[in-house]
């Protein structure tokens, strides 16, 4: 049986891998791509979420447009990482397919009550706007989304944008935070864990040689925004993030984590965004989270090199 899940999104080059590897998966029904401001302005992510679409030659697949900043914060974004566009590197054709009309916070509303209740996952790999506007203005829809499979937090690898929060978190941490008391199941797949999914010259060397059109710009695209994570950090390679949560749903067992709870930091500008976690289960807080934090990295590039091979 195949699993229905939607990708809410901010391409991003490791977003646009994250939904060629969704697109190469046949035990994945991907209902759609919604999209949100994130690593750049919504201008630009409703545009690479069509490139990307078209790269694997899917077309078909539904783009709605969702919210184009944060509930309630100035929208903050990453050219820094990702380039000007969000998917500087490769150079791909202007999308000739059209989005759809209905905003996707509407979207994603209708469909989670016209499908039947538990048969949906929401795959967020950017802020969680989309996603908590939804559960704001529907609070029916909590208890029909199956689960929640996100990117976004970080605790034994502190922050990525500050000293202290994880990116998609930090942008929208009020987003965040009704999601994570939204009572619906949620697994996290935060930096502590994709900091281990390093694409190093081996890897990138691997997904060169499959020599496909999607593989050719999965290539342009990590070599582009690799560059500065690893002078940030001196690794071998970088964190590629996003697919690792399609990759959690084709391989679980790739995987392991705890139930633990997970509070988001509203208030201090110091560490506004962090997610608190607590791993050693100090508190008696509610455990809302399944957190990922180790994973089988060969395990997760062997999947993924060998999905990037089915596509054109
Ligand atoms: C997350 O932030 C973005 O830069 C990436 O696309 C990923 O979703 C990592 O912190
Ligand atoms: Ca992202």
């Amino acid at each position: 049986m195949t699993r229905k899940i939607i990708i809410d999104t901010d391409p991003g080059q490791d977003d646009a891998v994250a939904i060629l590897l969704a697109m190469a998966s046949p035990e994945l029904e991907v209902l759609a791509l919604v999209v949100v401001a994130g690593n750049v302005p919504l201008q630009y992510t409703r545009i690479n979420a069509r490139k990307v679409l078209e790269l694997a030659g899917r077309p078909d697949i539904a783009v709605y447009v969702g919210c184009d900043r944060p509930m309630r914060r100035k929208l903050v974004t990453a050219e820094h990482v990702h380039g000007k566009t969000g998917l500087d590197g490769p150079d791909l054709p202007a999308p000739t397919m059209a989005e759809r009309s209905q905003h996707g916070v509407d979207y994603l509303i209708d469909t989670l009550r016209a499908e039947p209740a538990g048969s949906i996952t929401l795959c967020p790999l950017g802020p969680l706007t989309n996603i908590a506007m939804a559960l704001i203005k529907a609070p029916d829809i909590a208890a029909r989304i199956g689960e929640i499979v996100l990117m976004g937090g970080a605790y034994f690898e502190v922050g990525n944008i500050t000293p202290s929060a994880e990116f998609n978190i930090y942008v929208d941490p009020d987003a965040a935070d009704v999601v994570l008391n939204s009572g619906v199941k949620i697994t996290m797949i935060p930096l502590d864990v994709t900091h281990r999914a390093l694409a190093t010259d081996a890897r990138l060397a691997a997904i060169a040689a499959i020599d496909n059109q999607a593989s050719r710009a999965v290539s342009a695209m990590l070599n582009f925004s690799e560059r500065f994570d690893r002078v940030k950090y001196g690794w071998d390679g970088a964190p590629v993030h996003d697919p690792n949560v399609i990759a959690y749903l084709l391989r679980p067992e790739l995987y392991t984590g705890r139930q633990i709870n997970v509070a988001v930091e509203l208030a201090s500008e110091l560490t506004l965004g962090m997610t608190v976690v607590d791993y050693w289960q100090i508190t008696q807080r509610p455990r809302n989270v399944f957190y990922v934090r180790d994973m089988d990295a060969q395990g997760f590039y062997d999947l993924l090199i060998e999905r990037l091979a089915r596509l054109p």
